[in-house]
């Protein structure tokens, strides 16, 4: 077996180009709207104006007579459900934000239910809502499930003998996601049967959903989403319109598509929570941190708590004595908040690698040594071992692309004209998860191969990492493997969140592949017809779409000769499960991430001239998209550091800010140049192919080193996200 795992990683062969790429600058990729559904009829939500409340009536006379409508669902007439927590669809009156779905019309084009949309006359019972998150500090309580909280050592010892200490607090706003593809749904019965077309993370998710919600028996839903044009974790979820799809597809006894606007994704479909992390830091001449004391509180909804876990990377990240964390709520009347990529770690970096710059600096010491300092040789918070740990490698290594031997540590020293240039860095991190994953793999006698697994493509890769999974084990071109995804009915797989598609999916699609090989090989060890016939099979291996005996290569026969002779395809099934002594280690992926940024010395505006990140994340599967994955986390991870904020309106509960004209996501220009590079270090304590999952690591940090960058230029140390001109210039 060990010789065989040998052969397969000499087999292992990238693809140049995605698997889907072509599809997709085509046109020819289907996402979930897009689908040509016979009869198919248009949902288009209304939503609650009040943020608090109750509905008093609706009045849908006008509606329910205007152009092309076939149906107005209210709470008033809307087929009883059972949702689960997170979303409210017309089962009662309450009203718990604003933007809260209350209605959907139902009419044969988008622009007739629009219209008619208007045409409702809707009255509140309005109550007082809870909006002012700084007022309801005091308020803040524990998380209903699961106390997110740590402790260890002595906190005040740390305090009483440290050399330095650090007392900051730093805040970031509620973010929304935006990505390309807005959440869309299209429902249709037959028979008692539900079919849904859904932009998702998550398919499994999504027909367990359906199937609760509406008392289906278990494969009476069928779920399809062969593309998805980017989730980033408002996908990971399953939101008010795929159940108001399925309920007014009911309703009108027709294929019903609910298409979410641009404007509809602020609000009823997750938030980012916004933080405000109290951080305090010990430590002694040397750099080593005493005590650390990460308090992190955050708004959640009225209905269901989502707990932003940013104080998690602090529990573990470096070697902290003493150590002291904490999440608390405050209710406030507003959309749930949601996974927005590297959840937790994504805030939470922020305020810790400041905190660790500004430490820094009254140590008068380098922050990369400090870092080293501090560093965890096992995970601290468990006193576990790492299943795989190079995050050494990664500061040196960037820092030697980034020059940052050339860094004055004393800020405002560098100036190109009217340019006051910066240095900054930090540390990234992400866990690393995996989950069940079930994958076929079916050897044709045409010498391709079909690889199927009930996964989801969010844009990142998934098609091409199971085209070269199954390649590898066989021994064949990837470009010969056709890979089917995206839908229920295939071998069932977990949600695409938590950065684990990669290290999930990949095993199984392995395993099988391997499974199928052997059943190949046999097969030629039994046909009389083969030159393998009688070969000891431990001696049989493949290459090139040949099997041939390790001895004696010039025995050989290509597969698609030896099912020639069957006329029959090879297939098989395999599951794969985490690594059965996964609690006996620990697993993260690393990073380290260097920002350069230019201020205009007279308008303050911020230009992120480059960053350099190198990344301890496993195998890097696929060059192409694993380093598009790192370079869109640290773009993002910019436009955190510098743009994106969801207003609420104080009084109303609205986020006024709901189109991507006033909410600012970076255009190319905003960045400059995003320089990654990955170590390629194997994990097989954590999976068969070493790979650890590549998601989200790259906002984290990012964010981090933007703002330390900005404060070594300026010298003015922005402790409340996004860091726009006014607050540099106040
Ligand atoms: Mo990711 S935010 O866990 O989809």
């Amino acid at each position: 077996m060990i010789a065989l795992e040998e052969d397969n990683k000499q087999n292992a062969k990238q693809l140049d180009s995605r698997y889907d790429g072509r599809l997709k600058v085509t046109g020819a990729a289907k996402y979930a709207a897009e689908f040509p559904v016979k009869d198919v009829v248009h949902g288009y939500i209304v939503q609650a104006t009040i943020p608090s409340g109750t509905i008093a009536s609706i009045d849908d006379s006008a509606a329910t007579h205007a152009s092309g409508v076939l149906a107005v669902m209210t709470p008033f007439n809307a087929p009883k459900v059972t949702p689960n927590d997170n979303v409210q669809v017309l089962q009662n009156t309450n009203i718990l934000y604003n933007g809260q779905p209350v209605a959907v019309v139902v009419a044969r084009s988008l622009p007739e239910a629009m219209h008619a949309a208007t045409l409702l006359r809707i009255t509140y019972n309005p109550t007082p809502a809870r909006l002012d998150f700084d007022a309801l500090l005091h308020e803040a309580r524990d998380p209903k499930r699961g106390a997110r909280t740590s402790q260890r050592g002595d906190l005040a010892a740390g305090f009483t003998k440290a050399a330095a200490t650090v007392d900051e607090t730093y805040t970031t706003p509620i973010q929304n996601h935006n990505p390309m593809e807005p959440h869309a749904t299209i429902a249709s019965w037959e028979n008692g049967k539900l079919k849904v077309y859904d932009s998702t993370q998550g398919i499994t998710g999504v027909r367990q959903n359906l199937e609760h919600a509406f008392g289906l028996q278990p494969n009476d839903v069928n779920v399809e989403c062969p593309f998805v044009g980017g989730g980033f974790g408002c996908k990971g979820s399953v939101w008010s319109h795929v159940l108001l799809a399925a309920m007014s597809a009911k309703m009108v006894q027709k294929p019903v598509k609910i298409a979410i606007t641009r404007e509809q994704m602020f609000g009823p479909v997750g938030s980012r929570p916004n933080t405000r992390q109290h951080i305090r830091l010990a430590a002694d001449s040397t750099g080593k941190l005493l005590a650390t004391q990460h308090d992190v509180l955050m708004y959640t909804s009225m209905f269901a708590d989502f707990v932003e876990g940013a104080a998690n990377q602090t529990n573990m990240l470096y070697g902290s004595e003493a150590l002291s964390t904490s999440h608390r709520l405050v209710e406030l009347n507003l959309g749930m908040g949601t996974f927005q990529r590297a959840p937790g770690e994504a805030t939470g970096t922020v305020g810790l690698e400041i905190a660790l710059d500004e430490l820094a600096e009254k140590l008068n010491m380098d922050p990369v040594q400090l870092r080293l300092a501090n560093y965890s040789e096992e995970d601290p918070g468990k006193n576990l071992p790492w299943s795989s740990k190079h995050l050494r490698e990664c500061y040196a290594d960037a820092a030697e692309r980034f020059n940052w031997a050339r860094r004055k540590s004393t800020p405002q020293q560098v100036r190109e004209g009217n340019k006051l240039i910066g240095y900054g860095m930090a540390t990234a991190t992400y866990g690393a998860n995996r989950s069940n994953s079930t994958a076929i793999v079916r050897i044709l006698p045409t010498g391709r191969v079909y690889v199927g697994c009930g996964t989801q493509d969010l844009g990142t890769g998934t098609y091409t990492i199971m085209a070269q999974a199954a390649a590898m084990a066989l021994g064949i071109d990837p470009a010969l493997v056709d890979v089917e995804l995206g839908k229920s009915r295939l071998p069932r797989s977990g949600g695409s969140g938590g950065s684990q598609t990669a290290a999930s999916v990949c095993p199984a699609v392995y395993q099988a592949a391997l499974d199928a090989k052997q059943r190949l090989i046999d097969l030629a060890r039994n046909d009389s017809a083969s030159p393998l016939h009688l070969a000891s099979a431990d001696m049989v291996t493949s290459r090139d779409g040949v099997l041939f005996t390790k001895s004696f290569p010039t025995k050989s026969e290509p597969f698609a000769a030896l099912l020639a002779r069957s006329g029959a395809p090879i297939e098989a099934t395999a599951t794969a499960e985490p690594a059965k002594d996964r609690n006996s280690f620990s697993s993260h992926s690393w990073g380290a991430v260097f920002a350069e940024v230019a201020v205009d010395a007279d308008t303050r505006m911020v230009h992120v001239r480059r960053v350099v990140g190198t990344y301890d994340i496993g195998t890097l599967m696929n060059k192409k998209t694993g380093i598009n994955q790192l370079q869109g986390g640290i773009a993002w991870g910019i436009s955190f550091a510098l743009l994106e904020e969801s207003h609420i309106d104080p009084t109303h509960g609205l986020i006024v800010n709901r189109n991507i004209a006033e909410y600012h996501v970076p255009v190319n220009a905003d960045i400059g140049e995003i320089d990654v590079a990955c170590l390629n270090i194997p994990d097989y304590r954590f999976s068969p192919l070493g790979a650890r999952g590549i998601g989200e690591i790259g906002i984290t940090g990012a964010a981090a080193a933007v703002a330390n960058a900005i404060y070594n230029a300026t010298g003015k140390r922005v402790r409340d996200f996004p860091i726009t001109v006014d607050k540099l210039m106040a």
